[in-house]
């Protein structure tokens, strides 16, 4: 065979979220079309040699925020550099989010997202649409939206007062999603009751970063949770729970799935590597860990772990959300210092689109809690079933888009802002070493970084019209 749209990657060790077998991999115009051993072309067009390698399909994070405003603050990724990251830490998939509202419709919504992206992404994307503004009208376009535009998933806040969807709200989408095939994920906190807590601490002067951690109870997630599965139960639609952090609200989950009820959970890895004894100082560098939901207690990093093996959480995505440590860094104004005298007023988030595979890896499959092929359905295939993508995306088999990870699991790996890709000005892994290296990633069959080295082009990233939700 003799074609310079054809790439052949020779002998790599193909995991997928059910088998393990070393294969050659043929692609032609973006897609698989073999696998085979011993496979030869022609001229030595594209070929790699993938001896002693793993191949993973590229990572699918469907939660990641690259140029989101939130309040004053806009996240501090671009679609290029946020692309770019993920890419190095073997992401070729995202789902972002576009924001509807009052005064901006869906569609409106949508299409300014997708004007954000293109000509700037560096990987597949699409976009979750946030509703904060439930009418009529915002219904009929629910249903409109899935079925015309590909955008087959939304996202609800029981928390943040700006964007916060009340519980009528939630329950009249989900009568919507229900029957048409979509899914709404939902940040699953008490709004209220914390807006009251973060409003008594400011009162008695407890202003550092630390106190963000304390004003956000486990039990106040764990309500949340419970109430939406209710409203889930009630209206026969499925949810998708993101970020849980806590065993409390992961309680929740597990109950409602051994039920049969249609409840997904993520969690982030975040939350499976740090607690809130970091919250104990009245330092400012706190506000690096200024999240949403805040980080836990020890004890539940092991029992995510565990749920994550268990297949009680379905998913690990990250929540990138980065802000800056250093105000006007790379120019990027109102990141986490404008909370300097008020924790209420650092914008939440945490970076992570970059460590995703690496740190799951290092603490999952080389700690032996969970298998390589497990690895692969929570980072990859997973995702990609739950948020209709699949089998486009997420796993490597004939026919779907040649979206490759080679990953060398005896090279060793320090993880360090100084060398990352994102704008962001800190990694909170930073010095932590990972036994695996990803060397080469391949985005629809084309090569887009080589060891570390970035190959690839900010327009190749193309906008993903998503299918039906939950085929899990
Ligand atoms: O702190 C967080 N998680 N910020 C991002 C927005 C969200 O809640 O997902
Ligand atoms: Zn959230
Ligand atoms: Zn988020």
């Amino acid at each position: 065979m003799s074609d310079s749209s054809i790439t052949l990657i020779k002998n790599s060790r193909i995991i997928t979220d059910k088998s393990d077998f070393v294969s050659d991999i043929l692609i032609q115009n973006e897609k698989i079309i073999s696998l085979e051993k011993d496979i030869n072309v022609e001229d030595n067009f594209n070929v790699y040699n993938a001896d002693g390698l793993l191949a993973f399909p590229g990572g699918v994070d469907c939660h990641t925020h690259l140029e989101n405003k939130f309040g004053q603050s806009v996240t501090c990724d671009t679609f290029d550099t946020g692309t770019r990251a993920a890419a190095f830490g073997g992401t070729t998939t995202i789902i972002d989010f576009a924001f509807q509202n009052e005064s901006i419709s869906a569609q409106q919504a949508i299409e300014y997202s997708i004007r954000l992206a293109e000509n700037k992404a560096g990987i597949d994307y699409s976009f979750h649409l946030v509703l904060s503004h439930i009418d009529k009208q915002a219904l009929i376009d629910l249903k409109n939206v899935i079925n015309d535009l590909g955008i087959s998933s939304f996202k609800m806040f029981m928390a943040y007062p700006a964007i916060m969807a009340n519980d009528a709200a939630i329950y009249q989408s989900l009568k919507v999603t229900g029957e048409n095939g979509g899914l709404i994920c939902i940040h699953a906190e008490n709004g209220p009751v914390i807006d009251q807590i973060v409003k008594e601490n400011i009162e008695k002067g407890l202003t550092s970063p630390g106190h963000h951690g304390f004003s956000r109870p486990a039990i106040m997630e764990a309500e949340a949770t419970n109430r939406v599965i209710k409203l889930s139960e009630l209206t026969n639609a499925p949810i998708y729970i993101v970020h849980v952090s806590c065993k409390e609200s992961l309680y929740e989950v597990i109950a409602a799935r051994k039920k049969n009820l249609k409840v997904y959970a993520e969690t982030c890895p975040h939350y499976l590597f740090f607690d809130d004894s970091v919250y104990r100082s009245d330092d400012f560098d706190v506000a690096k860990y200024v999240i949403s939901p805040p980080l836990r207690k020890k004890e539940d990093q092991e029992i995510l772990w565990q749920a994550l093996a268990k297949d009680d959480l379905q998913v690990v995505s990250t929540d990138h959300c980065p802000y800056c440590m250093k105000e006007g860094h790379l120019g990027k104004i109102n990141q986490k210092p404008l909370g300097l005298n008020d924790f209420s007023k650092i914008p939440n988030g945490a970076p992570g689109i970059e460590t995703r595979l690496p740190v799951i890896f290092e603490g999952g499959v080389n700690k032996g809690i969970i298998s390589l092929n497990r690895f692969v359905e929570l980072v990859s295939t997973a995702p990609a079933k739950i948020f209709g993508l699949f089998p486009q995306k997420g796993t490597i088999a004939v026919g779907s888009d040649a979206d490759i990870v080679l990953f060398d699991p005896k090279e060793k790996n320090i993880i360090s802002a100084s060398n990352h890709q994102s704008n962001v000005d800190y990694s909170l892994y930073e010095g932590m070493e990972i036994n695996g290296k990803i060397k080469k990633v391949f985005l629809r069959g084309s090569l887009i970084v080589d060891k570390d080295q970035w190959v690839g082009s900010y327009n190749f990233g193309k906008f993903l019209k998503r299918g039906e939700t939950c085929k899990v």
